[in-house]
């Protein structure tokens, strides 16, 4: 542990963020690596003379912090955490740093089942670090739910997270393309949910360096239109849910109504666009019949 003065501090984090970069990134190696969290810094910050404990040395934050703004790699990576709702996450370049707007989906789902259903059986396609099935699994004891994902790597990512996150025992683990590693839950699950790859090919090559250099190229392009991966898993919905089951999906900002048709399409019933905080249609649920 390393003790420092909170003005000494606070006269570094300035220096550093004069160099580049957001507080935001700043404030993420901070709590990963530094052990200080924001809320921590806030409360002490009313007293500069006061001490305030760091887990590493201010040499080893600062040569992160300079790596970041050099590469432009992303700082979840570079800490190998990231925090989303309540956790805190391992990420490495195999999984997508999970973005704040999904969130949402956790509250989508709490506002569809409330505490009406005692025990539901989900499906998260896509899972990455696990972060929406892990939320829904550790806030819905009684319920089941099984995260997939193609990348084997992904899958042993959200799955530590799962297992670092908690006792439990209600979420299980399986790789392959989309519906595949669910065939003997056909017609038997109450939800599915899928955050997919939705990013057209156009806007891919166009993507800040950031995103394009660092994240996975599987979790985030979406075929010539975008829309690739949201057509096969609404084709097949039908077969892996129940009746009146729901299907959620989070898209890119300008394909809610694209998607809702195709939900049409495949007689879906009850769909509603719902919108991020930023007030974009970003997700598109429906229910099978
Ligand atoms: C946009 S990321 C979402 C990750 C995570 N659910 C989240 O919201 O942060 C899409 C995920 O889908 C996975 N994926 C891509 N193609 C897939 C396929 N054909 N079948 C199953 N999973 C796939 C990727 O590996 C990636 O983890």
């Amino acid at each position: 542990m390393l003790s420092i003065s909170v003005k000494e501090f606070l006269f570094w984090k300035t220096k550093q963020l004069s160099k580049g970069g957001d507080s935001e990134s700043l404030s993420i190696l901070l709590d990963c690596v530094g052990g200080l969290s924001s809320n921590d810094l806030i409360l002490l910050s009313t007293n500069p003379d006061r001490k305030l404990y760091l887990k590493k040395k201010l040499e080893i934050l600062e040569s992160i912090w300079e790596e970041h703004l050099l590469s432009s790699s992303p700082i979840q990576y570079l800490c190998g955490l990231t925090f989303w709702r309540d956790l805190k996450l391992k990420v490495t370049d195999k999984v997508l740093i999970p973005r704040s707007e999904t969130e949402l989906i956790v509250d989508i789902v709490s506002k569809i089942f409330g505490n009406k259903v005692q025990k539901i059986l989900f499906a998260e396609l896509g899972t990455g670090s696990g972060a929406i099935s892990i939320s829904l699994a550790l806030a819905n004891p009684s319920w089941n739910g099984i995260a997939t994902d193609i990348d084997q790597d992904a899958l042993e990512i959200a799955r530590e997270n799962f297992i670092n996150s908690s006792q439990q025992s209600n979420l299980k683990f399986y790789c392959g393309n989309w519906w595949s590693p669910l065939e003997s839950f056909k017609g038997k699950l109450d939800l599915a949910i899928s955050n997919p790859p939705y990013i057209p090919k156009d806007t891919y090559e166009k993507l800040p360096k950031e995103v394009k250099n660092f994240e996975p190229k599987v979790a985030l392009l979406g075929g010539e239109d975008g829309l690739k991966h949201i057509r096969e898993i609404i084709q097949k919905a039908p077969l892996f849910l129940k009746d009146k089951g729901w299907l959620i999906l989070e898209n890119h900002f300008d394909q809610s109504e694209k998607v809702k048709q195709i939900l049409i399409k495949n007689k879906f019933t009850s769909i509603e666009i719902v919108k991020d905080l930023s007030g974009i249609g970003r997700f598109t649920i429906g229910r099978y019949k």
